[in-house]
């Protein structure tokens, strides 16, 4: 099990996208948050940015759709290179076809679920997912405060991963920083999403290693640790 650290560019110069990417190049993903100002109360960006990130090279790309029709997209971001592509429980409407076609379009297959939704119905068949993104804030925008409310979800679907016995990574995104990524590891995290704590640092390479050592330190003493 090891930590992964994966910044959120809503937080970067969209403008220097190139030389964002290689502020943070000790990180082990960038987050692309993708939102169509209807699933979510913001518009952001979608393929073009996606593309202008993986052919920039030096991380893979994490997918964060936040649209209200990822059966119809999705597939197109793991078309353009996209190393993981997440889309929302409360959007998809054939989740695990979905995810089967992400895989065989050769990205890993992630679904994510709001503060409020119950991912009670995943659980049987998790396998299907390489990732599952707990969202700690209601999604949509950047720089929200990390709701402690989350938790227990974080730790339910932990204990249906190790249950399972399938390599499910759980990512955690929204108001991650120094403080609140010891509750998230020690719940069960292992992929920290983190936009203004990376990027509103003025050393971004270094808080992204603080931010691993840090989530690696409390997961080593949780009981679900594997080496
Ligand atoms: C929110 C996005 C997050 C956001 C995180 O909808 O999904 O990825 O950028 O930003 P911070 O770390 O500032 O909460
Ligand atoms: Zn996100």
């Amino acid at each position: 099990m090891h930590v992964k650290i994966a910044p959120s560019i809503l937080s970067c110069d969209i403008g220097l996208l190139n030389s964002e990417l290689d502020r943070i190049a000790s990180a082990d993903l960038v987050h692309v948050d993708v939102m169509d100002g209807h699933f979510v109360p913001n518009l952001t960006w979608g393929l073009p940015v996606v593309e202008a990130a993986v052919r920039h090279g030096g991380l893979p790309v994490d997918t964060h759709l936040m649209i209200e029709d990822p059966d119809r997209w999705a597939v197109d971001y793991a078309n353009a290179g996209a190393k993981s592509v997440t889309f929302h429980a409360e959007a998809v409407t054939a989740p695990i076809t979905l995810a089967r076609r992400i895989r065989a379009a050769g990205a890993k297959a992630s679904v994510a679920f709001r503060p409020s939704t119950d991912p009670g119905p995943y659980l049987d068949f998790i396998d299907e997912f390489d990732m599952v993104l707990v969202m700690t804030v209601e999604p949509g925008f950047g720089g929200q405060r990390f709701l402690d409310a989350t938790l227990p979800k974080i730790r339910r679907v932990r204990e249906a991963v190790t249950a399972s016995g399938a390599q499910v990574l759980i990512q955690v995104d929204g108001g991650i920083d120094r403080k609140t990524i010891i509750g998230a590891a020690e719940a069960g995290a292992d992929v920290f999403v983190a936009g203004s704590a990376v990027f509103g640092s003025s050393d971004p390479d270094a808080e992204i290693r603080f931010l691993r050592s840090e989530a690696e330190r409390i997961l080593r003493g949780t009981r679900f640790y594997q080496a």
